[in-house]
């Protein structure tokens, strides 16, 4: 079946966001789980772009577990950077314009003020590094790209941050979070419905001048991780009732396999002057968000009791 935009990465954060949002607004589109696509399968994506025939490609397939990369490189790099290769390649032959996502990680966290899409790249861990060589991946092999750099993203559907802090909410009464680290909180919802802008852009053929290239897209705002759980628990109290007191630390005091950047704060003003989009402010997406999850949590509790 042939489709206007086809999707990887399906059963992700993003992905899902996708999925559910060209559903509602009823643009033909297929979105591909992992087992559907595999995009270190060079094969099955030339395949499934042989039957599909779009006019564009998301990207939304990375391998994501930052620490595990430590001990897993070949893995990230599998995903991270042929993946994409792969997916350039093909939409290159066949001309189809390719939407990719990146990550705040490919800076090394040093600059003072937020990150502008020319500023020189330093991945500190094995993430970031197989996500810059994607980007450069891409970069090499298909011009018609656009990239979109995000950072610190969450969502309805799958693992992270806000998911990881409520869950441990439920068994204790002080939480210890990192305060020295910042960056900009993006709801995987916001992400997709910029990204299909984007992608509404390439089908009716009036992408803006300059609309190709790298981009930083992410919540407005920026933020530790200690005030965004803080954040959390001040927008859950009225359904949580009890929340825990959050005391912030240093990174140095919560050691990870993988080092993150003190700053990954990013500049997103060329999205909005070349295509006219910018995302909410972090805190409006949080409690969207947490109304969506918290509504959805205790309706099935009370469904299954
Ligand atoms: N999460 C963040 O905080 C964050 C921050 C900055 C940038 N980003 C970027 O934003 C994008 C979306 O991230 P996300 O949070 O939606 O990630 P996610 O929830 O981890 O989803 C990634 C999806 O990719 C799939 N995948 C992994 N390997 C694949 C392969 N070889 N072929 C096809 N699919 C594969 C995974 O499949 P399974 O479900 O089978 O595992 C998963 O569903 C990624 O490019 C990521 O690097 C994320």
């Amino acid at each position: 079946m042939t489709s206007d935009v086809i999707i990887t990465g399906a059963n992700g954060q993003l992905g899902w966001e996708l999925e559910r949002r060209t559903k509602i607004k009823n643009r033909t589109a297929q979105a591909f789980d992992r087992a559907k696509l595999n995009i270190t399968d060079a094969d099955s994506i030339k395949r499934i772009i042989d039957t599909t025939a779009p006019k564009v490609v998301i990207n939304a397939a990375a391998y994501t577990a930052v620490d595990k990369a430590e001990t897993e490189p070949a893995a990230a790099f599998a995903v991270n950077r042929d993946g994409p290769s792969n997916l350039a390649e093909t939409c290159s032959t066949n001309d189809i314009p390719l939407i990719h996502v990146s990550t705040d990680y490919v800076f090394d966290g040093t600059k003072t003020g937020p990150y502008n899409e020319d500023d020189a790249v330093a991945a500190l861990g094995v993430y970031g590094a197989s996500k810059l060589a994607g980007e450069e991946a891409i970069r090499g092999r298909h011009a018609n790209h656009v990239i979109l750099r995000t950072a610190w993203v969450y969502g309805v559907h799958g693992q992270n941050f806000v998911k990881t802090i409520l869950k441990l909410a439920e068994k204790q009464s002080a939480l210890r979070v990192v305060q020295d680290q910042i960056g900009c909180p993006t709801f995987a919802g916001d992400l997709a419905d910029a990204i299909l802008k984007i992608a509404d852009h390439f089908l009716t053929d009036t992408l803006p001048a300059d609309g190709l290239g790298t981009f930083h897209c992410t919540g407005r705002g920026q933020t530790s991780w200690c005030d965004f759980a803080r954040k959390v628990f001040e927008l859950a109290a009225p359904t949580l009732g009890d929340t825990p007191t959050v005391d912030g630390i240093s990174s140095a005091d919560y050691p990870t396999p993988a080092q993150r950047p003190a700053n990954s704060v990013l500049v997103c003003g060329k999205l909005t002057r070349i295509y006219g989009i910018t995302l909410r402010p972090w805190q409006e997406a949080l409690a969207e968000m947490l109304e969506n999850t918290l509504y959805r949590d205790s309706r099935t509790e009370k469904e299954t009791r």
